[in-house]
């Protein structure tokens, strides 16, 4: 039985020092409604928050679900429509609590309105978790790769602090590629402090916390990798600097999430070295899902 903790980051940390933080609602007004608990600004296009989790919802670390905000009322029924749009849950299974990590896009229908919330703000949440970035979809490896772009990392924060990924793989790599170096700040940091924060190092261990590789890089910024993944693992370079050898069928798994194009690249690439789709009803070698995009 796992602890029910609430892992101290830094997202918890802001909110405690908030100085006009409005008080958390216990009791929401509508229907699958959950409370904003904390909200962090990593860069002006990229924001996460986390909210209260329903008793009775379970999940799968790696899966997603809808949320939103009461949108605009239906002509046709004279009441407002929920406004929903699928998030990877970035918290891990045993959190009590939900984080999502999501992108800003000024006119897009839903972040234009979410970017706004604040603590004690109400969420639409429906309770359906689902999803193919799941363990359960991989046949058995020694190593494990999971590749992001942008917002792409949040179903992989849940995954990196769940104890099942760090059972099933001797070897964890997560890939990240974003635009500028403040993109990957959100992915970095929780990486950074999960290595050191006593309650992570207690629950999944250290010398497994050391199992983690991480590779960040950027595209249209200067930073210490710059490149995309998919040309960095076409040249080698990507190998090379992680000292390991090219992605075979054997020993390697992969989850992917990030934008389309980016996607199809890297399932090019996976069946390239032989690697097979996995699904939850045919586990196999790797496993792709869309990074939500408002
Ligand atoms: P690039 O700057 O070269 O387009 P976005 O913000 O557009 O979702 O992109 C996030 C990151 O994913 C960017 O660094 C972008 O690189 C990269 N990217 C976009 N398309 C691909 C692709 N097909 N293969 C690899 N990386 C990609």
């Amino acid at each position: 039985m796992l602890p029910a903790v609430k892992p101290m980051n830094e997202i918890t940390k802001v909110t405690d020092v908030a100085p006009n933080a409005s008080p958390v609602k216990a009791a929401p007004k509508l229907p699958d409604t959950q409370t904003v608990t904390a909200v962090k600004h990593w860069t002006d296009k990229l924001f996460s928050f986390r909210m209260t989790r329903p008793a009775t919802m379970r999940f799968r670390s790696g899966e997603f679900v809808m949320i939103g905000l009461m949108g605009d009322v239906n002509p046709k029924t004279g009441k407002p429509k929920p406004l929903l749009r699928a998030y990877s849950i970035a918290s891990p299974s045993w959190d009590e609590e939900l984080e999502f990590y999501s992108i800003k896009v000024q006119d897009g229908p839903l972040t234009s309105r979410l970017q706004h919330i604040q603590v004690g703000d109400e969420i639409i949440l429906r309770p359906k978790p689902v999803g193919t970035l799941v363990h359960d979809a991989l046949i058995p490896g020694k190593r494990i790769w999971f590749f992001a772009t942008g917002t792409g990392f949040a179903p992989f924060a849940s995954l990196l602090r769940d104890p099942q990924t760090f059972e099933d793989y001797d070897e964890i790599i997560i890939t990240h590629t974003c635009r500028t170096a403040g993109e990957l700040t959100y992915g970095a940091e929780l990486i950074e402090n999960l290595k050191q924060d006593e309650m992570m190092i207690e629950l999944l261990g250290e010398e497994n916390l050391n199992k983690i590789r991480y590779y960040p890089t950027t595209t249209r910024e200067e930073s210490p990798k710059m490149g995309r993944i998919t040309d960095l693992m076409r040249s080698g370079e990507a190998f090379t600097d992680l000292g390991v050898d090219p992605i075979n069928p054997d020993s390697d798994r992969a989850m992917v999430c990030g934008n389309l194009a980016f996607n199809l690249e890297i399932k090019d690439l996976l069946e390239g070295y032989g690697l097979e789709e996995g699904a939850n009803s045919k586990p196999a070698q790797y496993v792709v899902e869309k990074a939500f995009l408002d």
